[in-house]
Formats: C-alpha cells, sequence, structure tokens
C-alpha cells in the first residue's frame, strides 16, 4: 500500500474517492467560494408580527423546522427562542430591509433529525446550508418553491428517497451539492432546466440510470461530480457546450466504452477523474496540447490500452497523473523538460517497458521534476541497467517503486544515497 502524501493541495474539492491502492488521490471536499448577497428587489411590505404577516410566516417555518431536530449536541439551535427576533438566531440571516430570511445556515452542526417541508415558506431563502449534520428521511419536495434560491448544500448527511424533481423550479440554483447522502433512484430529468447552474455535486450515493444527458444544456457548469453513485452507462459525447467545464468527476460509475471525442474539447479542464470504470479505448496522442490546462488526471483502474501520449507528461501544468491497472503499453516518452509540476506519477500495473533502454531515459528526465513525491511505475515490463540519475530525483520522493519490472544490475552503486531519497518513506526496487 502507498503512504499518503502529507499534502495534496490540488483537487480539494472532492472527498476522494479512491482505493487504497492509490490512497494519495483521497481528497478534501472544495468549499466553495461564498455567496454572500442577501439583498432582494420584492417581497413583502409587511413587516410586523401580526398574525398572517410575512415575518409570521417565517418564524412558523423556522419554529416547525426547529421541531424537526431531534438531538442538538452543539446547542446550535438554542437561540431559536422567544428572547430574540428570529433574525439574531444562530444561523439565519434576513434581509436588512424586509426582516425575511434569505439565508439558513446550519452546517456542521451535528444535528440529527429531518429537513422540515415548512422550509418551503421561507420564500425568500437564498442559500440553505445544512450540510455535514446527521439529517435523514427525504429532502423536502417544497424545497422546489425556493425559486430564489441560489446555494443548496445538503451533503453530507443521511437524506433518502428520490431527489425531488422539484428542485426544477429553483431557476436561479447555481451550486447543488448533494454528495455524500443515501439518495437513490435517477437523477430527475427536470434538473435540466436548472441553466444558471455552476456546480453539481452528488457524488457517493445509490443511484442509477447512467449519466443524465440533461447535462448537455447546463451550459454554465464549471464543477461536475457524479463520483461513486453505480451509475452505469457510458459518457455521453456532450460536452460540446460544456465549455467552463473545470472539473469534471465520474470515476467508480461501471461505466464502459470509450472516453468521448468531445470531451477532450474542453480546453479549461483543469482536473478530471474518471478512474475505477470499466473505460476502454487508446488516448489521444495530442493529449496534452488539447488539455494545456489540466492539473490532475486521474484513469487508473480502467482498461485502456495503446500508449502513454508523451504531450501528457511533457505538459507544464500536470501534477498529478494516475493511469495504475490499465492495459497501456509502448515507451514513455517525456519530450520536454522544462517546467515540470509533476507531483504524483502512478503508471504501475501496464504494460510499459518497450524492451530498449527507454527506461532510462525516463529516469533522466524525471529529474527533472524536483516537485516529485511520488513515482510508481512498478509492475511493468521496462529493462535495462537502471541509471544514475535515479538518485538524482526529487528531494520531496516520498514514495518510489520500480519493482516487478526486468531492471538489471542492480542499483547503482557509485553515488551518493541521496539524503531524501534514503528518508523516503517507502522503496521498492
Ligand atoms: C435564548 O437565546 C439566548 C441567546 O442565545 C440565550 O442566551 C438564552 O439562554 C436562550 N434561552 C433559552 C431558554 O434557551
Ligand atoms: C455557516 O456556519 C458555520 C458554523 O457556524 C460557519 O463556520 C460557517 O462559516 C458559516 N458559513 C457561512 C457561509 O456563513
Ligand atoms: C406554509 O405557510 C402557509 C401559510 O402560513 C401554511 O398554511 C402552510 O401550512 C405552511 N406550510 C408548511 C409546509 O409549513
Ligand atoms: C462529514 O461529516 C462528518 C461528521 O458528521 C465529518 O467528520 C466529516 O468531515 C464530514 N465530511 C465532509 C466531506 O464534509
Ligand atoms: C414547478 O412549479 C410549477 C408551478 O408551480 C408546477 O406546476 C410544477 O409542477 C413544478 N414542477 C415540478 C417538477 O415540481
Ligand atoms: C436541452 O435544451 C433544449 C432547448 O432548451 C431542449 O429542447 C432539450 O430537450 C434539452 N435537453 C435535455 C436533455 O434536457
Ligand atoms: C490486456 O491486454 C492483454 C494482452 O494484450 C489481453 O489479453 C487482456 O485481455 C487485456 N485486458 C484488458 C482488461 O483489456
Ligand atoms: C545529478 O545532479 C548533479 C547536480 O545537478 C549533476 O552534476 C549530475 O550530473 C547528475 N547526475 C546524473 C547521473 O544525472
Amino acid at each position: 500500500m502507498l503512504p499518503q502524501l502529507p499534502e495534496m493541495s490540488t483537487a480539494k474539492w472532492l472527498p476522494f474517492l479512491h482505493t487504497q491502492a492509490t490512497p494519495f488521490l483521497f481528497l478534501m471536499l472544495l468549499h466553495i467560494a461564498v455567496f454572500s448577497t442577501v439583498t432582494h428587489t420584492t417581497g413583502a411590505q409587511n413587516t410586523t408580527t401580526a398574525v398572517g404577516s410575512s415575518s409570521t410566516i417565517d418564524l412558523d417555518a423556522l419554529i416547525a423546522i426547529k421541531s424537526m431536530i431531534k438531538y442538538d449536541p452543539q446547542g446550535v439551535l438554542s437561540s431559536w427562542n422567544d428572547s430574540l427576533h428570529f433574525c439574531q438566531w444562530q444561523g439565519v440571516t434576513c434581509s436588512p430591509r424586509h426582516q425575511r430570511v434569505t439565508v439558513l445556515n446550519l452546517s456542521s452542526g451535528r444535528l440529527l433529525g429531518s429537513l422540515s417541508p415548512s422550509i418551503g415558506n421561507l420564500s425568500f431563502l437564498r442559500e440553505i446550508r445544512v450540510q455535514t449534520n446527521s439529517l435523514s428521511g427525504e429532502i423536502p419536495p417544497e424545497v422546489g418553491r425556493l425559486f430564489r434560491l441560489k446555494i443548496l448544500r445538503l451533503h453530507n448527511n443521511s437524506f433518502e428517497g428520490n431527489i425531488p424533481a422539484s428542485l426544477s423550479n429553483c431557476s436561479n440554483l447555481q451550486d447543488l451539492h448533494l454528495g455524500f447522502n443515501r439518495l437513490a433512484g435517477k437523477i430527475p430529468d427536470d434538473l435540466g432546466s436548472l441553466s444558471m447552474l455552476r456546480t453539481l455535486i452528488i457524488h457517493r450515493n445509490y443511484l442509477r440510470g447512467g449519466i443524465p444527458p440533461f447535462i448537455r444544456n447546463l451550459t454554465l457548469l464549471n464543477t461536475l461530480s457524479l463520483a461513486r453513485c453505480g451509475l452505469g452507462g457510458s459518457i455521453p459525447d456532450f460536452f460540446h457546450q460544456l465549455s467552463s467545464l473545470r472539473r469534471i468527476a465520474l470515476p467508480g460509475n461501471d461505466l464502459v466504452g470509450t472516453i468521448p471525442p468531445s470531451l477532450y474539447g474542453l480546453s479549461s479542464l483543469e482536473e478530471l477523474f474518471l478512474d475505477n470504470n470499466q473505460l476502454t479505448g487508446r488516448l489521444p496522442m495530442n493529449l496534452g496540447s488539447i488539455l494545456p490546462r489540466l492539473q490532475l488526471l486521474s484513469l487508473n483502474d480502467n482498461r485502456l490500452t495503446g500508449p502513454l501520449p508523451p504531450s501528457v507528461l511533457s505538459s507544464s501544468a500536470l501534477e498529478i497523473l494516475d493511469v495504475t491497472r490499465n492495459n497501456l503499453s509502448g515507451k514513455i516518452v517525456i519530450t520536454s523538460r522544462e517546467a515540470c509540476n509533476l507531483r504524483v506519477l502512478s503508471l504501475s500495473s501496464n504494460h510499459f517497458g518497450s524492451g530498449e533502454d527507454d527506461e532510462k531515459k525516463l529516469i533522466d528526465a524525471l529529474s527533472f521534476c524536483s516537485k516529485l513525491e511520488v513515482l510508481d511505475i512498478g509492475n511493468n515490463q521496462m529493462r535495462g541497467f537502471l541509471p544514475e540519475s535515479l538518485w538524482n530525483l526529487s528531494t520531496k520522493l516520498s514514495f518510489l517503486s520500480l519493482a516487478s519490472n526486468a531492471f538489471s544490475g542492480g542499483l547503482p552503486s557509485s553515488v551518493i544515497f541521496q539524503e531524501a531519497l534514503a528518508a523516503a518513506a517507502s522503496l521498492r526496487i
């Protein structure tokens, strides 16, 4: 098992999601920039607390929400009492003029219970942040009444049942995060009407029905994760209009077929996770140049064949490349020695190796990658003498495996064992 890297600053946006064999790609959740606009233009004139007034509607809804919380170990809701106006309650933000609730933030409160359907009565809500609690039960379809909603974060709870189709009525929604729940069924097609969506994260649920075709219509989408949902099917060739996409994560979905051409047209793409599927086919030779901003490419545990395009390893943007356990073969070539930013290179368990002395050239080239932390080329068909430049690899190296190849001659002996390499967490040669 590989050691975990101390620091993985790329791709903080996903709590990955990997098998034990590649723990260096365990990643953390992205906390996307906070939207702070809490103004509104229309709405209630009546700000008194008379029965039936707009303020009473919000108050009643908040009280109903509190009543569905069965356990509140941190006393998050203890300020929700008569001694304060509800706009002063912890986690509640109101519009200054009309005193209507615009933000509900109960995140990381360790709250146990469910989400009251009355939340649908907080009609001025722009943000719901109730992630990282222990909320169960269904996502109330009444949320679909909140047409001003921009942010809906329900992730890291125990919500179950289907994703309500009514969410499609939240036409201003920009950020929808439902990951790490127990949601089941098909992702409703109606969500295709959420044309303002920038972030769509539904990873780690129990969904089916393939990658929904409606995603092609979400042209502002920046981040898409449907990781580890068991969706099945293939990756649709529907990325033509999704040019804002920076991050795509579809690992662990039993996906079959090839990586569609339109995905390679996403020239702004920075992170691509397609690992742990059953994808086949070859990678395009110009991959590195058509995706020039790609920092992270995770393709491990698929059935890809053919060579690793030289343009990939030569891209100065690339920091993490994992193609472990595929059927890739041939020479590994780095054409450029400039500006190598590689931190993780895992090529293990493929059929790499040309029978020539290319591996020497690879290691020579990698000695210019001063940020390299993990190098795993084990379990391939590489051969030849290990070059002296092995000892010139990055001083940051914490994992090196060359095992199960056909290297001969043993370790180069006439060189000084580099301090950092000696201290490496693991050395398998
Ligand atoms: C009501 O909320 C206030 C403000 O947080 C708090 O000081 C007070 O103890 C609360 N009262 C009750 C009965 O919980
Ligand atoms: C939401 O509340 C939590 C806990 O009080 C706090 O840490 C976080 O900064 C708040 N988030 C926003 C966007 O206000
Ligand atoms: C929403 O507010 C209306 C009017 O005050 C009320 O009749 C209704 O029961 C509320 N709905 C929920 C789900 O609380
Ligand atoms: C999910 O919630 C648990 C506690 O409920 C917390 O320890 C963990 O960090 C959270 N994970 C994410 C990805 O927010
Ligand atoms: C969206 O709102 C309209 C009007 O209130 C309603 O007729 C429709 O059923 C809603 N859509 C969904 C999917 O709930
Ligand atoms: C995408 O949008 C077009 C035009 O609005 C619409 O006709 C089509 O049905 C939508 N496709 C999907 C898959 O939602
Ligand atoms: C990998 O390639 C070998 C020989 O080229 C073939 O026998 C095997 O079936 C392939 N495996 C996969 C998973 O495609
Ligand atoms: C290792 O690096 C040193 C210093 O940069 C250089 O002089 C030496 O030639 C390199 N050795 C190999 C084998 O590349």
